[in-house]
């Protein structure tokens, strides 16, 4: 099992590509009104590689890949339609086709960004927290 200060430092990874924050002290942000935190249950809930969808109506998925753990939004990046993950773990845009890689970059338009990670922190209780930015 994946410990707290190996998870933050796995999340860490990929929010700095996402330029997301995390913290050790409960990750206020400069706008703590325009995110929401949800608590995503316990982290052990993602112990098997895959794509876990069970959040998507609340605007991400949280994806396990070996030790790596992360969260990534379940909005295209085109025009803001739901995604749909797929059997191979790759993202579907059913609005204008656009597609996603595993790790949420473009594999095809019309969306040209990938998709942001979302920050993360797993609390006391080994409740995975996401912060999902508001607007
Ligand atoms: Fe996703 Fe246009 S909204 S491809």
């Amino acid at each position: 099992m994946i410990n707290r200060r190996d998870f933050l430092l796995c999340v860490a990874g990929v929010s700095a590509l996402a330029g997301c924050q995390t913290s050790e002290e409960g990750g206020q942000s400069a706008n703590p009104a325009a995110e929401r935190v949800i608590n995503a249950g316990p982290v052990s809930a993602y112990a098997s590689d895959g794509v876990y969808s069970r959040y998507r109506d609340s605007g991400f998925f949280v994806v396990r890949e070996g030790q790596k753990l992360f969260v990534l939004s379940a909005t295209c990046t085109h025009k803001k339609c739901k995604l749909v993950a797929e059997s191979d773990r790759s993202f579907y845009c059913k609005c204008h086709g656009s597609t996603f890689d595993p790790e949420g970059k473009v594999t095809n338009g019309p969306a040209k960004r990938d998709l942001p990670g979302f920050a993360t922190e797993v609390n006391e209780q080994g409740q995975l927290l996401v912060k999902v930015p508001g607007g």
